[in-house]
């Protein structure tokens, strides 16, 4: 699936910028602190990446001691990159346990992929070296895939930024990589599992946007402002609204879209990204909410809830156009369902299992495909919650929603299938290896709501 060659020739482009590092004069660019590159080549981002415990204040005036970080920092260093880039990574373990690093959404050799499934646990003390060339603008992002559910949830996550040749231009771009967590009385992250936690993943009402609760960004009324959304959260759908405004949806999980829409929303599940504009208006403050919404289980009763505060300052800028397409690229047809996965949950003992087709990993069987093959899977959801969906190591084409044809077709790493619902996704398997998909309900995946595809 090489985007470049099937790059139709681009139509008008409205508002691009061939050359992203001249976004404008006054270009303010995302305050997430960037990893140091090592390597004098222009073309390789090397860098130096240590998980490790440390003190983090999540919430102001609390400081939470044992939090696992990556080198230091929640969310851990922005990996700053173009298309094409070759990265490296000196990865070093100093957790008290294993440990893996996951590129979700990079497309790369298997055995770069940092899962159970392509490499042996990192053990404490131990290093390797990641090493892959960067072939797809977009925001992609790093996290462990060992006992995910509690490493990611310590704090263990980090952004990889790669730019491509036709980014919008903006004012201001913002990186929100969004978590929920609870607090105990002593700072620490309450990890212990209750039933509401094992059925919709660890969280907490204290919502973070790169790492701490209640951040205020200060924005210029009427100018453009990029938002590029992660969201690292176990369980929790956060379905972003900016009152009184709508956002320009340019993007998402594979990079950015030839026909961008309008949404009052960003609906966002864990695991996936969306790329948006919006153009502030007015005076005073604004708040960014999460409003309501029905993942599952009641949860569409639970309150909007502020996820951070947008101080408006400056003098008003008179409009500038928001784009309103990017180069095409050929999407894969629709097809007959090569596979079924259904995915559901069964009451055992006192919880629920979730399963793919009765089974749960590494019983769910292996999927085998041979390389270059394009097939369709059919996702279909009978349980009472949505689960967000991922595939490792390709992107593919969202091509029906309940057996409609969707128009425009998307690509994406990851997908939400909402409960009673299915999806259909067609990829072409052009990389060899074992790769996983699973549920990004991290103790989803981890409870066995996953699977492997090997391409021979
Ligand atoms: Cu974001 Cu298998 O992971
Ligand atoms: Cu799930």
């Amino acid at each position: 699936m090489n985007r470049a060659t099937g790059l139709a020739v681009a139509a008008i482009v409205v508002g691009c910028s061939s050359d992203p590092a001249s976004t404008g004069d006054g270009f303010v660019d995302s305050d997430l602190p960037k990893a140091a590159d090592q390597n004098a080549d222009p073309k390789v981002l090397e860098i130096s990446l240590e998980a490790k415990v440390t003190s983090h204040g999540f919430v102001t005036g609390v400081a939470t001691n044992a939090a696992w970080t990556y080198n230091g920092t929640i969310p851990g260093p922005l990996l700053d990159a173009k298309v094409g880039d070759r990265l490296i990574v000196h990865f070093k373990n100093s957790l008290p346990e294993a440990t893996t690093v996951h590129w979700h959404g990079v497309r790369l050799p298997a055995a770069m992929d940092g899962t159970m499934a392509t490499q042996k646990p990192i053990e404490p003390g131990a290093t390797f070296t990641y090493d892959f060339t960067l072939k797809d603008a977009g925001l992609f992002w790093y996290h462990p895939h060992m006992r995910s559910d509690v490493q990611v949830h310590s704090g263990l996550y980090g952004v990889i930024r790669v730019r491509g040749g036709s980014e919008p231009e903006v004012e201001r771009e913002e990186i929100l990589v969004l978590d929920d967590l609870t607090l105990d009385k002593d700072g620490s992250i309450v990890m212990e599992l209750d039933d509401e936690s094992k059925m919709m993943g660890r969280g907490g009402d204290a919502l973070l946007v790169n790492g701490v609760g209640g951040r205020t960004f200060t924005w210029r009324p009427g100018s453009r402002v990029r938002l590029r959304v992660v969201n690292a959260a176990n369980g929790r759908f956060f379905n972003l609204a900016l009152p009184g405004h709508k956002f320009r949806i340019i993007g998402g999980d594979a990079g950015l879209f030839p026909q961008p829409y309008d949404s009052d929303h960003i609906l966002i599940a864990p695991g996936e990204r969306w790329d948006a504009i919006v153009v502030p208006q007015g005076t005073g403050k604004l708040t960014l909410t999460s409003d309501p919404y029905d993942q599952g289980h009641d949860s569409g009763k639970n309150p909007a809830l502020p996820v951070a505060t947008i101080a408006l300052a400056g003098d008003a800028m008179s409009p500038k156009p928001l784009p309103s397409s990017f180069p095409s690229f050929e999407t894969l047809p629709d097809r007959p369902a090569d596979q079924t996965l259904v995915f559901n949950e069964k009451l055992v003992g006192d919880g629920f299992v979730f399963t793919i087709n009765d089974k749960t990993y590494p019983d769910v069987p292996v999927i085998d495909i041979s390389n270059g093959e394009v097939r369709a899977f059919e996702l279909k959801n009978e349980a009472e919650m949505d689960h967000p969906f991922h595939l490792h190591g390709f992107f593919f084409d969202v091509v029906a929603v309940n057996g409609k044809p969707l128009i425009p077709v998307i690509r994406k790493d990851t997908i939400i299938v909402p409960k009673k619902s299915s999806v259909k996704l067609v990829a072409r398997f052009d990389e060899p290896g074992s790769w996983m998909y699973h549920c990004h309900i991290l103790e989803h995946a981890e409870g066995g709501m996953a699977g492997e595809i090997h391409v021979k």
